[in-house]
């Protein structure tokens, strides 16, 4: 036992030695040159028949390795069968006359806030055609085309759906804001053009009779009065 002991204590010097020589020996071809292919013990699958993509793939009758999608391919979340909600259009095409959605006075708010945001920066706050891009610059604006008022006769009478296609997709010079507008909230700003349409050409029938007392006898008036309607 104590023989055995002692012979494997002093064989730990030599087998050290050579494991240390070994791995010296292994170290010291690491970034030297050689013309023959490295030695690859454990292939792991790094040889395999497959594609690239692109390549051409003379299987298939198209010569494409990659296939298309079977058609009609939707991806899971992504089926926008509701063309009201998601085109602002009818099943036929046509812009929809009024916003598919339920108008609150928060998704009213919602829109305002969108829009003082993404629009007001050219048409205006009162949606004027007056926003800082247009009169800034100490009044000759930064060479932007125009941006139009919202207050006249044809935009006050065109579909709902016209003007969510606008926010989406753009118009002539005017970019789409399909990437930084999620839907619902495009439909938030549409209400919240209506009011501001409204706003501009109000009548005085639209003034809660209180509030136009209140005007009648020269007081101000909060912009929020008679917003709140029954509440
Ligand atoms: C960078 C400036 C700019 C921003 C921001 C902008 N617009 Fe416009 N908008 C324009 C210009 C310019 C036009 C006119 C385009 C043309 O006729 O070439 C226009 C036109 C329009 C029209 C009229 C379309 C017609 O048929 O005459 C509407 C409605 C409209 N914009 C709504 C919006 C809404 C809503 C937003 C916010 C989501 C918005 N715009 C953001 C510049 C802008």
């Amino acid at each position: 036992m104590t023989k055995r002991y002692a012979e494997r204590t002093m064989m730990m010097p030599r087998t050290l030695t050579l494991l240390m020589l070994g791995g010296l020996l292994l170290a010291g071809c690491r970034g030297m040159q050689s013309e023959k292919p490295p030695v690859h013990p454990n292939q792991n699958m790094d040889y395999q028949e497959r594609f690239d993509p692109q390549e051409a793939n003379p299987f298939f009758a198209d010569g494409r390795a990659m296939r298309p999608p079977v058609p009609g391919t939707v991806a899971r979340g992504f089926l926008k069968a509701d063309t009201r909600f998601y085109f602002g259009r009818t099943e036929t095409g046509a812009y929809v006359e009024r916003l598919p959605v339920a108008v609150t006075k928060e998704f009213v708010l919602r829109g305002r806030e969108r829009y003082d945001i993404y629009c007001a920066v050219c048409h205006g706050g009162a949606g004027d055609g007056r926003g800082i891009i247009m009169v800034g610059n100490g009044g000759q604006g930064y060479g932007y085309t125009p941006a139009p008022s919202y207050h006249t006769d044809r935009l006050r009478t065109i579909e709902d759906g016209y003007l969510y296609d606008v926010i989406a997709n753009g118009i002539r010079n005017m970019p789409g804001y399909a990437q930084q507008i999620p839907v619902a909230d495009r439909w938030a700003i549409v209400a919240y053009l209506r009011a501001l349409q409204r706003s501009q050409n109000a009548q005085e029938g639209d003034i809660p009779p209180s509030v136009l007392v209140s005007i009648q006898q020269g007081g101000s008036v909060s912009p929020d009065a008679g917003t709140s309607g029954s509440d």
